[in-house]
């Protein structure tokens, strides 16, 4: 397949003005708005490399959702709603879990954002450095190219789901609607079980202290890793030899990356971002 941009070095497909992966279902991203969305449906909602992942495992082990049929495996019982068909989301028994990158205004447009929003943010330099690596791997993307080129491509919004804040300002702004729950991986990271406990109570379940350390534990990044379920080695031949979806899980990880020159841009954008929004975020564990 052909990007449609010859600027951009990876390849995608736009629709709607927006950058996608190559291989989502367009039908789906271009009809979800119109999409009846069932009052129990619950979207774990992120920009790329915040941690759906992480997110999906802790909801995973605090719900229990019910795969459509015994041949879906443990990440697609939680489906990434633009990789499937809306057919094929219609087959999955309520209360349906959905993970998805969709921007705010793609998803349930039609009923009135009816349903449950759990929206999942990480600070943008490490969300940067992680999607970097994520485009270099993965095979679909053909894409080697340097980080030069990456923070370039972030930082104009360039990217698969468009820019950054564009994806995030709008879920701040409804973060105190009462179906939406707005929490941050660097929270996650400092105290997993108060967070799973948060969840937990947003989505109506009664966890004993026992039960929320129990999910704590499995989605630590270290059991994440080591579990063939959650570690995405499944999806081994999607990525280049020697890569690994579960890479380092820290906070932080940006200062190996970002030249001073970097941060003073950074900065200016992420400044004309965030100003009088309230939104923060630590830069460090
Ligand atoms: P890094 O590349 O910084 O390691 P997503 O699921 O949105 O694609 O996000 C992937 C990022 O979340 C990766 O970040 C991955 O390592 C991290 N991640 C996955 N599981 C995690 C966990 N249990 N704890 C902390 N980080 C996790």
């Amino acid at each position: 397949m052909l990007s449609d941009n010859p600027s951009l070095s990876f390849q995608h497909i736009r629709l709607n003005n927006l950058i996608f992966y190559p291989y989502i279902v367009r039908e789906t991203v271009l009809n979800l708005h119109k999409y009846e969305i069932r009052p129990d449906d619950v979207f774990l909602v992120t920009y790329p490399k915040a941690g759906t992942f992480w997110l999906a495992e802790i909801v995973y082990n605090i719900a229990k959702p019910k795969p459509p049929n015994e041949q879906v495996s443990r990440t697609e019982t939680i489906p990434l709603l633009e990789f499937y068909s809306l057919d094929t989301l219609e087959l999955y028994p309520s209360p349906r879990y959905f993970k998805t990158h969709l921007p705010y205004e793609m998803i349930g447009h039609n009923s009135q954002h009816r349903g449950k929003y759990i929206y999942l943010a990480r600070n943008p330099r490490d969300v940067a450095v992680s999607y970097f690596h994520f485009l270099r791997s993965g095979v679909e993307f053909g894409w080697d190219g340097t980080w030069e080129e990456f923070f370039g491509y972030f930082i104009q919004g360039n990217v698969p789901f468009g820019s950054y804040f564009d994806h995030v300002l709008p879920w701040w702004n409804h973060r105190n609607d009462e179906n939406v729950l707005f929490i941050k991986y660097e929270d996650m990271k400092k105290d997993l079980i108060n967070n799973v406990n948060l969840i937990a109570e947003f989505l109506n379940f009664n966890l004993s202290r026992e039960e929320a350390e129990c999910v704590a534990q499995k989605s630590s990044f270290k059991a994440m890793k080591a579990n063939p379920e959650t570690n995405m080695d499944q999806w081994s031949e999607s990525f280049k030899p020697g890569s690994s979806f579960m890479r380092k899980g820290i906070v932080g990880d940006w200062v190996n990356y970002f030249s001073e020159e970097q941060i003073e841009q950074f900065n200016q954008w992420y400044a004309s971002y965030i100003e009088g929004t309230g939104l923060e975020f630590e830069w460090f564990s």
